[in-house]
C-alpha cells in the first residue's frame, strides 16, 4: 500500500470536508465529501447529489471519482493512489458498497482513508475493503 504522510492525509481530509459543505442532501441531511489523490498527483473533490427519486443519488466517493475521470486525470493507465471521505459532523462514515466496486476499479491498491466504527479515522487499502472486487480487465 502506497503510505500517505500524515500532511498528505491531512490535507485529503480537509479537501473532503470543504467539499461536504456543497453537498445536496436535503432528503437525508446527511452531507458527505470526498476527495481524492491520483497517481498524476492531482486531487479532485466531490459530495453528495442527493435527488427527488432517490435510487438516483450519487454519493461524493462517485462524484469525485466521475470528475476527475471526465478531466482525463484518471484512467486505466493513471491509477487512484487515495481517497477520503468525510461527514462533517464527524459521523461514521465509510463508503457504501457501490462507492467500493467503484474505488476498486481505478485502484485496488489505493488508500481508503474514512471514520471507522471504532470511531478512528482509518486507512485501508481499497481491495480489503472489497474482497474479490468484480473486474473485466
Ligand atoms: N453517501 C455518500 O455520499 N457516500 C457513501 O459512501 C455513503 C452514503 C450519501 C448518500 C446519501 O446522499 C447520504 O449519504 C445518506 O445515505
Amino acid at each position: 500500500m502506497t503510505t500517505l504522510g500524515k500532511q498528505q492525509v491531512e490535507q485529503l481530509l480537509e479537501a473532503a470536508q470543504t467539499a461536504a459543505a456543497r453537498a445536496y442532501a436535503p432528503f437525508s441531511n446527511f452531507r458527505v465529501g470526498a476527495a481524492i489523490l491520483t497517481q498524476g498527483g492531482e486531487v479532485f473533490t466531490g459530495c453528495n447529489v442527493e435527488n427527488s427519486s432517490y435510487g438516483l443519488t450519487n454519493c461524493a466517493e462517485r462524484t469525485a471519482i466521475f470528475s476527475a475521470v471526465a478531466a482525463g486525470a484518471l484512467n486505466a493507465e493513471r491509477e487512484l493512489v487515495a481517497v477520503a471521505v468525510v461527514n462533517p459532523e464527524g459521523a461514521l462514515c465509510s463508503p457504501c458498497g457501490a462507492c467500493r466496486q467503484v474505488i476498486f476499479e481505478f485502484g485496488p491498491e489505493a488508500v481508503v482513508i474514512y471514520r471507522a466504527h471504532s470511531g478512528e479515522i482509518a486507512q485501508t487499502k481499497a481491495k480489503d475493503l472489497l474482497p474479490e472486487g468484480f473486474r473485466l480487465r
